[in-house]
């Protein structure tokens, strides 16, 4: 059977998208799904009841990372694994993430209503939190499937609201009983969204990413004396909150100080007690530090790290700092990617190599198995946003070369 001229059907795979991105709209346009929450059960629902329109073998595994299995000629084969998550940012887009699991279901759609079997089993993923918004680290599904995270440590991380993740699991109906363990995987595949604008400025529909870049993330809480605004002297104040301002724009100062190719931010701050006429004697920032060069970006961190010791010690405050994530830079398969940038031009699509600033459960499947992703544009490379889009015709050319690059890596 000739199987070049095979096409997804791009406007199921919107409706799809769409009847996805219904669960946790937000007014403006983009979704809340925050990992564990009821949207977050409520998108699985539907996911797992897509799932089994398609008979394939449904797992879900104590990290709730859910798998769906859609049999080979030779089942004794290592398969072909494509997924992504369907948790979201707090006031996240419609495509993040969910893209990369409605189109390999779209390709399994295909292959279904087409009858073509592959020699290889391919299996669609949903990895749990990849986010990291409401529990922190991200990645965690895939993370504690690689062996990279301890699934204790990972159930034992809270809220903001002092929620465990595990009791939230287990509340939405997700803790599954299959250890999250890795098995054998032939290759794994990840299509998403760029999340920046080279795509777009370069004028090209599909990026194939030769890896990803090192994350750093540090939580820092520093401490202060909070008293009364008005009696209180300028002069020896211990304001937490100053110190972290000081601290907040050192971190922005840093990829220009240090040079070379990184970034670095600080997303979420909390003040407490936070009343305009208490000195704030409690605060707490995230620091995210991103990279190709591991090396370098942890001696920002080191250089960082001495600047906020030295603003606490001067502001007459305390500081206490926990690393809580580290993934290293991640490389991605040659072949694989040389095989994206083979199809997307042979299916008609323009394309470009290039690099991944957002992390992905990729990073951590690259760990273990031969690992390439598929970009498309993001309009105004905008992501995390409420506004967050793409157009529907490159959604539909990622998934066509998507497809193609399952079925090449589905021969045995
Ligand atoms: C994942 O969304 C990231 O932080 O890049
Ligand atoms: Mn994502
Ligand atoms: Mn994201």
């Amino acid at each position: 059977m000739d199987l070049r001229p095979l096409r997804v059907n791009g406007k199921r795979l919107r409706n799809s998208l769409e009847e996805l991105a219904r669960i946790g709209a937000t007014p403006a346009g983009g979704v809340r799904r925050l990992a564990l929450s009821d949207e977050d059960r409520q998108a699985r629902d539907l996911f797992v009841s897509w799932l089994e329109e398609l008979d394939l073998e449904i797992s879900i595994d104590e990290l709730g990372n859910i798998f769906g299995k859609r049999a080979g000629t030779n089942n004794g084969l290592p398969p072909v694994v494509s997924g992504s998550h369907i948790d979201s940012q707090p006031t996240g887009g419609r495509f993040d993430g969910a893209l990369g699991v409605m189109a390999p279901l779209e390709v399994l759609r295909t292959l279904h209503e087409n009858n073509v079997e592959t020699e290889r089993p391919i299996v669609i993923v949903d990895w749990t939190n990849e986010e990291g918004s409401r529990f922190a680290p991200a990645m965690v599904g895939s993370g504690v499937w690689v062996g990279a995270l301890e699934r204790d440590w990972v159930y034992d991380r809270t809220d903001r609201n002092g929620n465990r993740f595990e009791d939230e699991l287990v509340r939405i109906g997700y803790r599954g009983t299959t250890p999250a363990k890795r098995w054998p995987v032939h290759c794994y595949y990840e299509y998403h969204i760029e999340q920046g604008p080279v795509l777009e400025e370069e004028r090209k529909v599909i990026g194939a990413p030769k890896g990803i870049l090192g994350l750093h993330w540090f939580d820092v809480f520093v401490t202060g004396e909070a008293n009364q605004v008005g009696p209180t002297p300028m002069e020896g104040r211990r304001d937490a909150l100053c110190a972290a301002a000081e601290m907040i724009l050192q971190v922005n100062q840093l990829p220009e100080r240090m040079g070379g190719n990184m970034v670095a931010t600080v997303g979420e701050v909390r003040n407490a007690p936070n009343s305009r006429n208490i000195i704030p004697d409690h605060v707490h920032f995230t620091v995210d530090i991103r990279s190709w060069d591991d090396d370098h970006a942890g001696r920002a961190w080191k250089q960082v790290r001495e600047d906020f010791e030295d603003t606490a010690a001067r502001r007459g405050c305390s500081i206490e700092i926990e690393e809580t994530w580290r993934v290293q830079h991640a490389e991605f398969d040659e072949d694989l990617v040389q095989q994206i940038l083979q199809i997307a031009p042979e299916l008609g699509y323009s394309h470009l190599h290039m690099v991944s600033g957002a992390g992905h459960d990729a990073s951590y499947m690259n760990q273990v198995c031969p690992t390439a992703m598929i970009f498309i544009p993001s309009i105004g490379g905008r992501s995390h946003v409420e506004v967050e889009n793409s157009r529907w015709e490159d959604c539909e050319a990622g998934t066509n070369v998507l497809l193609h690059a399952i079925l090449r890596s589905a021969r045995a």
